[in-house]
């Protein structure tokens, strides 16, 4: 439920859901202090955190329906571009002018109604689909690996292999209700994973194609970046692993292998002959 009693509709995504939960309560408190007097002081740092966490939602979720086929992704990112400027025009302004309580109160419900608004129409556009992409048939492996997810390099395949595993483990161990340290564990070993793979890919890039090193690199920084802010929600109580991975890693991984390597691969492929 929103600040103004609209309902924000659930994606059927436990990962987006929980994340448009946070962002409401966030934008709520933001309102509940501006109406009570705080100083512009006082709210700057608060308006600038709430920038930030729209700014790691939005990246969260592009990755999640870019995975999961949503054709106008773009479109709906550049939505996403659009709201970050005109979010931080807004912070901008309150950070670097006088402004009176009445107006941060304004400030906070224009943040606020602009989120609800894109949650209720924007988010809805791919809720079908994301909530059939996140439905995991009863008894199925959350990932079921397939020869076309391949890259065509032999070592990286078979590591992207055993991650889809690490990640059905994560999934079936929280099925059971196992203790949330051996699921910690897990996710710690998976990030360890995850940190010796791009090493090797970027080993393995930077030999057979030196010109997209540098891109791939940075792209895996930004992905490394994505998993341990998740390790660390889990770890602080905030996220659930089955959650994460049922909702955010699971894509995050296919968005990885199909929308970044195998075009890598394959341009690269394509380029030496190979
Ligand atoms: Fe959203
Ligand atoms: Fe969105
Ligand atoms: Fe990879
Ligand atoms: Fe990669």
């Amino acid at each position: 439920m929103t600040t103004d009693g609209h309902t924000v509709p659930r994606t059927g995504n436990g990962f987006i859901d929980a994340t448009h939960r946070s962002l409401m309560d966030h934008v709520d408190s933001i309102r509940r202090e501006c109406a009570s007097g705080a100083s512009r002081d006082a709210m700057v740092p608060h308006f600038s955190r709430f920038a930030d966490e729209m700014r790691v939602h939005f990246d969260q979720e592009e990755v999640i329906i870019r995975a999961a086929g949503f054709a106008r992704w773009e479109e709906h990112a550049n939505h996403h571009a659009m709201l970050n400027q005109q979010f931080g025009r807004l912070i901008d302004y309150v950070c670097g002018c006088e402004v009176s309580p009445d107006f941060l109160c304004t400030v906070a419900g224009t943040l606020d109604a602009a989120l609800c608004r894109h949650e209720i129409r924007h988010d809805g556009d791919y809720a079908a689909l994301v909530r059939a992409a996140s439905t995991a048939p009863e008894g199925a492996v959350l990932i079921a690996w397939d020869s076309a997810f391949d890259v065509g390099v032999g070592p990286l395949d078979a590591q992207h292999r055993q991650l889809a595993e690490l990640m059905n483990e994560l999934d079936a161990m929280s099925r059971q209700g196992a203790p949330v340290r051996e699921s910690l564990d897990l996710l710690g070993m998976l990030h360890d994973h995850v940190h010796a793979h791009f090493a090797m890919e970027e080993g393995v890039l930077r030999r057979v194609a030196p010109s997209r090193f540098v891109s791939h690199r940075n792209h895996h920084r930004m992905l490394e970046g994505q998993f341990a802010r998740i390790r660390q929600q889990v770890e602080n109580g905030r996220l659930d692993s089955g959650v994460v991975v049922r909702g955010f890693l699971r894509f995050w991984l296919m968005d990885h292998v199909l929308g970044s390597d195998r075009p890598t691969f394959a341009e690269a492929a394509g380029a030496t002959g190979r």
